[in-house]
Parts: C-alpha cells; structure tokens; sequence
C-alpha cells in the first residue's frame, strides 16, 4: 500500500507526506503504515484545497513572510481540522492565555484569577500549559494577571495558534511536514524555559514535546568511535530535570542536567550546551550526548549518531534547539552517584560598609580557579537594592559533588578566613549528603520566573579574565559597577571542559570557562516601548559592553542570554558558526525552522508593532533565502 501511495504523484499528498531525499530513509514503523492509510482517505475538497493553498512543492521563495490568518495562503479551518485527526486529535485550536480568567470575555473567573497572582512566578504553574513561556517580556506581555501587569486586556499576543500536543514522532513529522508545505510559521515548545523566549510565535503552529516522557535505563550502551562504553539513559523529550534525576538516583547514577528543577533536560538545554551542577567534572550537557532520534525540516524520522547522520549529530549537541529538527528522545551517559556536600550563606553591606562588602567579594574572585578546578559549582549572587543602597551576596549554593564534608570545608576555608579578617562573618549551612539527588533538590533554589520589567545578558569569563592579579582586579571592579548600576547579577563559578573532549558544536567559548556571569537590566513597570528600549539598548551598550570589553573572543550562553546580543553568531557559537551555517543550509534550506537569535535566523525578524523584541508580530524576512 505505502508503495502505491509513493508511486503516485499526488499534489495534495504532499502536504502530509514526508519529502524524502535518496538519501534519507523513508518513514519506519507501524505509526506510519497507519499515517498512510489515513492519508489515503483524504476527500477531494481537501485535496483542492491544498493544491490552491499551498506552494508545494515549488514553494515561492519569494514570499515575505510566513502565512498568517487573512494571507489567500492561510489553510482552511478543514485543514486544520484533518491535521487534527492525523495526529490522534492531538491538535489544540486557539489554547488560551493562563491569565484570560482575568479579562473580559469567556473565561473570565474572577475566583481563578485571584488564585493565580500569588503562584504566577513559579514554574509549575506555566511548565504544563501548550503555550506559556516563563519571559512574558519575550511574549509580548498580552496577557498577565493584572496584579502582576496590567495588560489592558487579554490577547494571545506572541503565542501561537495551533499547538500538537505530541507524544509520538508521527505528530512531530505531521506538524513539520504542515508547516513547510504551507508556510505557516512552525514553534517548538518543551517547557518555555528559555531566556529569549525562544519556544513562542505569534499566530503560528507549535509542536509540543512536554508528554515525550519516557525514561529507559541501558546498562551497557557501546559507541566505538564515540570511545563510550558504559550506561546510559534514553530519555524522551519531555523529561525535566527532576525527573531524570530522581531515575538516575534509582539506578545509583546521575545524569548532567541543570541545576533549575523543571528545565527540560532534553529540549533546548541539551542542544544549546546546558551547564550543570555536574559541568566541572564531566563538561556541558551536549557533551554527553550519545544518540538522537529527531525529525528533520524534510519530515524523516532518523537516528542521529556517530555513524547516522554524523554532520546533523554534531550539530545538535550544541547549535541550539528550533534550528535542525525536532528531537524526540536523546540517549546520554550516565555517571555514577556519588556523595555530595552543598554550602550555603550569605552577607549584605548593611553593617559592614560598601568598602568591607566588596573587599569580600574581591577576595572571593582570588578562588575561582581552583574551586572550579577542584570540580566545584559555584552559584551565587549580587542584588542591589536602589532604595536601601545596600549589596546583598548570597551563596547558594556552593555545590561539592564528589566531595565530603571536610574536603568541601577545605575548599572554603582560605576565603572563609580572609572574610572573617575583614569583620566580615558568615555562618555557612554545610550539609552532606550520600547522594547527587538529595543534595541538588536540598541545596537549590526555585527560580522565580515570569519577570515583567527584566532583561538578561551573560558572558562566559574565561581563565584569562582569573589568571593574574591585574585580571582579576579588572573583573571585580567590572562586577561591583554593575552592582552600582542597579543590575541583578547572578553567577555560576564552573568549569566546562569535556574529560572526552568530544567534537561538537558546543560554543568554544565554554571550554576555557571560569565563570559564567549573568547580570539583568530593569525598566519601570510602566515605561513606554520607546522607554524600555532605549534602556535595553543603553545596558547592552554599557554594562554588557564593559563585560566584553575585558574578554574579548568570549561568548554568551544562547539559552541564558538577552536578544539584543550583538554579532549573535560569534557570542553564541565563535567559531563554530560557518559550519553551523553550512548545516543549517544543508539540513534546513527552507528554514521551516526558526527561532530568534538561532543558527541562520539573521534572514528573518519577527515584525513587532511597538519594535520591541519579542514575538507578538509577524515573522518576516530581512534578505532573500540563499538558494
Ligand atoms: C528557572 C530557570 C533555570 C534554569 N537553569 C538552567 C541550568 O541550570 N542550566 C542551564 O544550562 N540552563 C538553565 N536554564 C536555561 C535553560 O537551559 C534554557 O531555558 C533551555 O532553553 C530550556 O530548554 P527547554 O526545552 O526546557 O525550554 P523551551 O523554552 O521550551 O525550549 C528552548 C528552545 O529549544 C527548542 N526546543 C525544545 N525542545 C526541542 C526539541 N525536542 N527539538 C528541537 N528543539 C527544541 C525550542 O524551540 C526553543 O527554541 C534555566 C532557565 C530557567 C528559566
Ligand atoms: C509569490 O509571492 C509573491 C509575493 O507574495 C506574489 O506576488 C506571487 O504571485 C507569488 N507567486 C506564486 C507563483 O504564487
Ligand atoms: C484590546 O485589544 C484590542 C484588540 O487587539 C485592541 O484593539 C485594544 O486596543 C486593546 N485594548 C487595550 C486597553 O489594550
Ligand atoms: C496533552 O497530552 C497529555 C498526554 O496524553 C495529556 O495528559 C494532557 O492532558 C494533554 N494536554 C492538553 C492541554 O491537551
Ligand atoms: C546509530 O544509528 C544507526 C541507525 O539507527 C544504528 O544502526 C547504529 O547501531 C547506531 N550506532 C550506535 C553506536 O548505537
Ligand atoms: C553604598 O553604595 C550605594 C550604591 O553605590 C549607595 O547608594 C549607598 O549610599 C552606599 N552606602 C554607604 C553606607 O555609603
Ligand atoms: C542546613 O541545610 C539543610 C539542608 O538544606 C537543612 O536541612 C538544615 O535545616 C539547615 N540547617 C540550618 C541550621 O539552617
Ligand atoms: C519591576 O516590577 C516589579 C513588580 O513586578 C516591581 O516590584 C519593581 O519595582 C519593578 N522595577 C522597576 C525598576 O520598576
Ligand atoms: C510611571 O509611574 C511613575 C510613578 O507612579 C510616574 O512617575 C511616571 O510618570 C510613570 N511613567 C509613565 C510613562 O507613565
């Protein structure tokens, strides 16, 4: 039956099928014997209504922009609907907005809206929805309850139309295979974790990865020339940090993921590079990378490994999500468990002074190399507070796994001791733990998100910056002006150097990495557009040019990072980024794919009414496609 179906030319099938090149196997598996047979079904209405309303298969390289409702281009609703059915009625029309039971309209619930305000920064409260986002200010800020910000009223803004809740790769190949074949700009989203708001698109079509839940324990996964032998996990998509944790703790492994409770280990984390509690020791989270499964722009459903498709395997350990296809499962190394000892203190400027405050903080900068050297992860940070003039630092935690009590209170001491010879007294809570698990979960934070007035840059400082007194002298002052700027800083002392040295896209910038540093940037919640640009472009010409000033050639972390970074490419991929290019040509010449600031996304803009940069506009192009 596929045979027959393959053999005849039909226009509108097309529009399901995967396009498949010589090169690329054709779909396996029963899932898709089934997705033919229901293709073949397909009424004659639908079939003219594809031929009229899409391009395929010579799609119009010159249209401007993606297809939006009231482009001749838009499907029909029955489109929309037979999409529906393809994917097991999985299709989700119109989600609406978490906050639309505080605005007039349908959902309007007082009583609903009222319970979400005090539960709006966690991330649980976003991390099951098909369409928010942790950055409202990526959205577009269209609908928030208004005791957090008063958005007027309620529309869906930056976030898209229709949403595939997937649990199969049939659902991913059907939603990539939709979008190319008419035009309509394609999301993925996992859990909206990142920074840039990366997993968002106005009016477009998502694929939803959150139900790829699966996690398979594989006691001796062999690689020759991966050089690994050893276990491993495939994990679905889906799957957050405190789920693969808590399965490696039940195998007595642990696995790198990042320290956040709920970011998606296997989405946007892991082909972006991801740093980790366990990054000092074993390196980023693409580096333990062992094996894809993924769905590529064209449609196929393949493996990519050290032998399958070795190029695309390379560039999703490290060249960001949203960029190459759409993972569906990812097998990584697993580790042993091991003991870990976790510090946490902190100490403000209150009584103490200005001078004594950063005479501290200078002394600390004296130990970034060998903390991070030792295999330790530092995270720490600086808040000012602009009414109050007082500096707060906070240490939490200062992660030690691997290490015992005594080993981790070794670590500290010479700093701990310089502390207390300048006044300054600090009662660190030293915990030990007998496992990775326990002392993550013990030890970390839960990030608030959804900032209404904030923005964030990075910069990964390397050893250089550390090297010298001279060096370090320059980067303390660089962060205390930035504390004396009113920004947010937040830090991670870490090193990210691979043991295996593995060759992938991973931004070099992270192999010489002592300290990765994050500072924020806030505006009045009521500012203007034209406001809170001039203010974002004012922090990304000041503050975070003084950071690149002092660490020229270094980069930022794509997921961890503001989009207004200039010369993008260079800060989130350094010399990576040609080959990354090529690829992307190669492995995505429609760009059926994108998302802001990612591999080849310089072509397009997303064409925002008050040109602010988020994704509550049109997606457009800014140069014609490469052909
Ligand atoms: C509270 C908090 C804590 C954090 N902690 C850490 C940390 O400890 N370490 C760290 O390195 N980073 C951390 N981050 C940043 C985090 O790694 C990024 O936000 C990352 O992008 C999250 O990936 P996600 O898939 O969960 O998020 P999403 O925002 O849903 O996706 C991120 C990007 O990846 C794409 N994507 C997602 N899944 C797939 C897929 N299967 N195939 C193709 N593309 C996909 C999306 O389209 C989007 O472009 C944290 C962020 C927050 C908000
Ligand atoms: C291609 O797009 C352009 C601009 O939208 C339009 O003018 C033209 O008619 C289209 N051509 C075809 C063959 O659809
Ligand atoms: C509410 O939304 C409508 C439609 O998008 C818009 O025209 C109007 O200006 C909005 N009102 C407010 C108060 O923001
Ligand atoms: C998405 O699918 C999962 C798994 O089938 C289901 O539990 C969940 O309720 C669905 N979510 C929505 C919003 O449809
Ligand atoms: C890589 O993927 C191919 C295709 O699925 C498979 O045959 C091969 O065994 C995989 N390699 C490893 C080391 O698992
Ligand atoms: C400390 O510095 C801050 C910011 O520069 C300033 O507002 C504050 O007044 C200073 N505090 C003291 C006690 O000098
Ligand atoms: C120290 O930290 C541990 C782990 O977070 C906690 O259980 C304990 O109560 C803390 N001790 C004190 C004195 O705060
Ligand atoms: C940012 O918004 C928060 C409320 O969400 C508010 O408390 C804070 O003062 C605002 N910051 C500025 C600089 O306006
Ligand atoms: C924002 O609010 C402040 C304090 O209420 C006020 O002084 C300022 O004029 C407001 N700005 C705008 C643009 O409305």
């Amino acid at each position: 039956m596929r045979q027959s179906l393959r053999s005849s030319p039909t226009f509108w099938l097309t529009a399901f099928l995967a396009v498949t090149s010589s090169a690329s196997p054709i779909f396996s598996g029963s899932d898709v014997a089934q997705l033919v047979e229901d293709l073949e079904e397909l009424p004659a209405t639908l079939k003219d209504i594809y031929v009229s309303g899409s391009s395929h298969p010579a799609k119009n390289e010159t249209r401007r922009c993606k297809v939006y409702p009231g482009d001749l281009e838009w499907p029909s609703d029955e489109a929309w609907e037979k999409l529906n059915e393809l994917t097991d009625s999985r299709l989700l029309t119109k989600p609406e907005p978490k906050a639309s039971v505080c605005y007039n309209g349908p959902s309007y619930d007082a009583e609903k809206c009222a319970g979400l305000a005090p539960i709006w920064s966690r991330s649980y409260t976003h991390m099951h929805d098909p369409i928010e986002m942790m950055s409202p200010v990526a959205q577009g800020m269209t609908c928030l309850p208004p005791n957090v910000f008063d958005s007027g009223n309620c529309t869906r803004g930056g976030f898209p139309m229709y949403v595939i809740n997937a649990t199969e790769p049939k659902h991913v190949q059907l939603g990539v295979n939709f979008a190319r074949n008419t035009g309509v700009r394609l999301v993925v989203k996992n859990t909206g974790h990142d920074f840039l708001g990366k997993s968002g698109g106005k009016d477009a079509l998502s694929i939803w990865t959150h139900y790829f839940k699966s996690i398979e324990y594989i006691e001796d996964f062999v690689d020759e020339k991966l050089g690994y032998s050893g276990p491993a996990f495939k994990a679905g998509v889906g799957v957050q940090a405190f789920e693969i944790y808590k399965a490696a703790r039940e195998k007595g492994r642990t696995v790198v993921g990042g320290e956040g409770e709920t970011v998606g280990i296997f989405g946007g984390y892991i082909q972006g590079g991801g740093h980790s509690p366990l990054s000092s020791l074993y390196g980023t989270g693409a580096d333990q990378v062992l094996s894809f499964e993924v769905v590529t722009a064209a449609g196929d459903f393949v493996t990519a490994n050290s032998s399958s498709y070795p190029d695309l395997f390379w560039a999703l350990r490290g060249g960001g999500g949203s960029t190459f296809g759409v993972a569906t499962a990812v097998t990584v190394k697993a580790h042993p468990d091991m003991p870990t000892t976790a510090a946490r203190f902190s100490f403000t400027s209150e009584k103490i002074g200005n001078e004594t405050f950063w005479a501290g903080i200078r002394s600390y900068v004296d130990y970034f190399i060998p903390n991070a050297d030792a295999g330790t992860y530092a995270y720490f940070t600086l808040i000012p507070n602009v009414w109050t003039g007082i500096f707060t630092f906070n240490m939490s935690p200062f992660f030690a796994p691997g290490k015992t009590l005594e080993e981790t209170e070794a670590l500290l001491q010479p700093w701990l001791t310089r502390l207390s010879d300048l006044g300054i007294n600090v009662d660190p809570n030293i915990t030990h733990w007998d496992n990775f698990h326990d002392a993550w979960r013990s030890s970390f934070p839960l990030e608030t998100v959804q900032k209404v007035n904030a923005t964030t840059g990075s910069r990964m400082f390397p050893r250089a910056n550390f090297e010298t007194e001279e060096k370090r002298e320059e980067l303390y002052r660089n962060l205390r002006q930035s504390s004396e700027n009113n920004r947010v800083q937040v830090h991670f002392n870490i090193k990210t150097v691979d043991p295996d040295n593995a060759d992938n896209a991973v931004n070099s910038a992270w192999r010489p990495m002592i300290l990765f540093a994050q500072q924020a940037v806030r505006w009045p919640v009521n500012a203007t557009a034209v406001e809170k640009l001039r203010i974002r472009r004012e922090f990304q010409e000041g503050d975070m040019q003084r950071w690149r000033d002092i660490s020229p050639g270094a980069g930022s972390y794509l997921a961890e990072a503001d989009r207004l970074e200039p010369n993008f490419g260079q800060a989130f991929w350094g010399d990576k980024y040609p080959r990354l290019l090529e690829l992307k040509a190669k492995w995505d010449p429609q760009d059926v794919f994108f998302a802001t600031t990612s591999v080849g996304s310089e072509r397009w803009k997303v064409e925002t009414p008050d040109g602010l940069p988020n994704e509550n506009g049109k997606l457009c192009r800014v140069q014609s496609a490469p052909s």
